[in-house]
């Protein structure tokens, strides 16, 4: 890779020690199917748009690019709440001895569920989209929820949260630290349940549900791909903790198993755990720590999802880490679409991929990369906003004002 800087993206072809692999079993289509039904019962439902950049993809030089627009989630503006739904949905399912089948959305919100039920708290940690999902969702089944944000976060995050009638606070500590806290207070709390969007060793059913909630996006643009003639050739999948990418990858490395596209796990330069873990390349997770200044707050996560690693360590071909004005880059083109291209609104932690896609296709100094993963003018590439305007102050500085503009100090400008 020759001598890089902050400035520059760096990546490793995936040469990680091997695991059994026995996490790729909970990615199937079967269990992804499950967690679709659960959401196709909400009254909010619908799928989210696949947008086709076909002048994007002239201009880049690459056959067909795709982006699954998860802003239009539920009203939300971000996939997350595909993971929180689904996994409280399977919680009380489990607690009553039943399907999740059996308690879809009319149900959950039946009084009669309620009675037999009772009333939980729900717990979780945040830097916004997740908590606002977990909220959501406990808000509409009439559960109580508490959410804890580290410091960094915006007031506009905690407001949207606040706004479900959660008890949120922010607290002096980063992303990780926070899980904990609100793994301590839910095990304190009577009927407390942490519904973290991570796993670690001993908490791995709920994040496992999770990541089969986030499966729904995938099934989606599976299908929408295919009524489209198109077999992805390549997805680029943003990760924090890799619990998205863990669900996205591994959906894709059962559904092509043969012949998997070629999967790229792309990190927030500050909080690249993931492609730390995999230069380090013998198996063992690498936690990234501090305070992860980055403007993905989405992806400011430090420490891996142990569910979502053994997939990607089987099934990943690459991890590349981005500073920020990749990110910027990617809302900026979505933006600004060219002429006959439509218009994405993507956030910070949604954009990063279209930013490297638009480097690697176009900077020289990518060129090894880019031929590492064979993307050329037979390349149909598969990206995933998923988030929109969630912080939409942030959007503007970005799009409107240039934010993280120049490629050689990426972070002067924050
Ligand atoms: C908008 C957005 N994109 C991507 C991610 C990354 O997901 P994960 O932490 O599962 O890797 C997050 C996480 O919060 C997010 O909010």
């Amino acid at each position: 890779m020759g001598n890089t800087t902050d400035a520059d993206i760096k990546w490793t072809l995936n040469h990680i020690a091997k695991s059994d692999d026995k996490e790729l079993k909970n990615m199937s289509l079967e269990e992804m199917q499950k967690a679709g039904e659960f959401h196709r019962s909400f009254p909010q439902y619908t799928v989210t748009p696949l947008t086709k950049l076909s002048h994007l993809a002239e201009y880049l030089g690459l056959k067909r690019v795709y982006v699954k627009d998860e802003s239009y989630r539920f009203g939300l503006n971000a996939f997350k709440v595909l993971g929180g739904s689904y996994a409280i949905a399977r919680h009380i399912a489990k607690e009553l001895g039943k399907e999740v089948s059996e308690v879809p959305y009319n149900v959950l919100t039946s009084d009669e569920l309620r009675e037999e039920f009772g009333q939980a708290t729900f717990f979780t940690a945040t830097d916004g989209n997740h908590g606002r999902g977990v909220a959501w969702a406990a808000n509409k089944l009439g559960q109580k929820c508490v959410v804890r944000m580290p410091k960094g976060t915006t007031q506009t995050r905690l407001q949207n949260i606040a706004k479900e009638n959660a008890e949120v606070t922010i607290e002096d500590l980063n992303y990780d630290d926070c899980v904990r806290l609100a793994a301590k207070e839910a095990k304190n709390t009577y009927r407390g349940i942490m519904v973290q969007d991570t796993a670690w060793e001993g908490y791995e059913e709920i994040p496992t549900w999770i990541m089969q909630g986030y499966g729904t996006l995938a099934t989606e643009a599976d299908r929408q791909l295919e009524e489209d003639g198109c077999r992805p050739t390549h997805i680029f999948i943003q990760a924090g903790v890799g619990s998205l990418a863990g669900a996205v990858i591994g959906y894709f490395a059962n559904r092509f198993k043969d012949n998997p596209p070629v999967m790229a796990v792309v990190e927030a330069k500050a909080a690249d755990c993931l492609y730390r873990s995999a230069v380090q390349a013998d198996g063992k997770r690498v936690d990234v720590t501090g305070d992860m200044l980055t403007i993905m707050a989405g992806l400011a996560c430090g420490e891996a999802n142990t569910v979502s690693w053994d997939i990607l360590r089987n099934h990943a071909d690459a991890f590349i880490s981005c500073p920020d004005w990749v990110s910027a880059n990617g809302t900026r083109i979505y933006g600004a679409p060219i002429k006959g291209d439509e218009q994405v609104i993507s956030g910070e932690s949604g954009s990063v991929t279209m930013g490297l896609l638009h480097a690697l296709m176009t900077k020289g100094e990518y060129k090894e990369l880019k031929e590492a993963l064979k993307l050329d003018e037979h390349s149909e590439v598969l990206l995933v906003s998923s988030e929109g305007d969630t912080d939409p102050d942030r959007y503007r500085e970005i799009a409107w004002e240039g934010l993280c503009g120049n490629s050689k100090e990426p972070f002067a400008d924050l």
